[in-house]
């Protein structure tokens, strides 16, 4: 009886143990984040591709941009509301990621969604490059866009058209997670 006793008291220790083990891993959780990645796959009917981080630098968030298989020129570039491409057209991910309630515009623009990334040009060959730092967008707080969706479009954004900036069909989308 008295062994039982002993080992019943030894499991829990080792229990208690294991708890506060994963406890301390979980510090992850709240650290600051740091550097996200979005991996665009295409829409029914395009080859669209590409890859984007986002880094935490002085004074903003350096979006890097790396889009395959566009059509030569500008397509609008967007954080769409919802991290949700399951809809073969994309628009399962909403409208831009407005969560201060603003009107559509550029990048650079103060009263603009927060998701308004502007545009980005491909080549001949369908490579587009975008890469600037946003001072708008975050990757923590209650605007974060860890979990939101990037969509790249058929047309350019005019930066003015409300809500949309008239950018046409959705290509590509791709969710917004963390990264190491
Ligand atoms: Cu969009
Ligand atoms: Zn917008």
């Amino acid at each position: 009886m008295k062994k039982m006793f002993v080992l019943t008291a030894f499991i829990f220790a080792a229990f208690g143990m294991t708890a506060q083990t994963s406890a301390t891993g979980d510090h992850n959780e709240s650290k600051q984040i740091d550097h996200a990645i979005c991996v665009l796959y295409p829409t029914l009917g395009n080859k669209v591709t590409g890859i984007i981080h986002f880094t935490r630098v002085e004074g903003g968030v350096k979006i890097t941009a790396d889009v395959q298989n566009l059509s030569k020129g500008k397509h609008g570039i967007h954080i769409h509301e919802y991290g949700d491409c399951s809809a073969s057209d994309g628009n399962s991910a909403g409208g831009h990621y407005n969560p201060a309630v603003k009107i559509h515009g550029a990048p650079v623009d103060d009263n603009r969604h927060i998701g308004d990334m502007g545009n980005i040009e491909a080549d001949e060959s369908g490579k587009g490059l975008l890469e600037y730092v946003d001072k708008t967008l975050t990757l923590d707080g209650p605007n974060s866009i860890i979990g939101r969706a990037v969509i790249v479009h058929a047309n350019e954004d005019d930066l003015k058209t409300q809500p949309t900036g008239n950018a046409g069909a959705r290509l590509p989308c791709g969710v917004i997670g963390i990264a190491k």
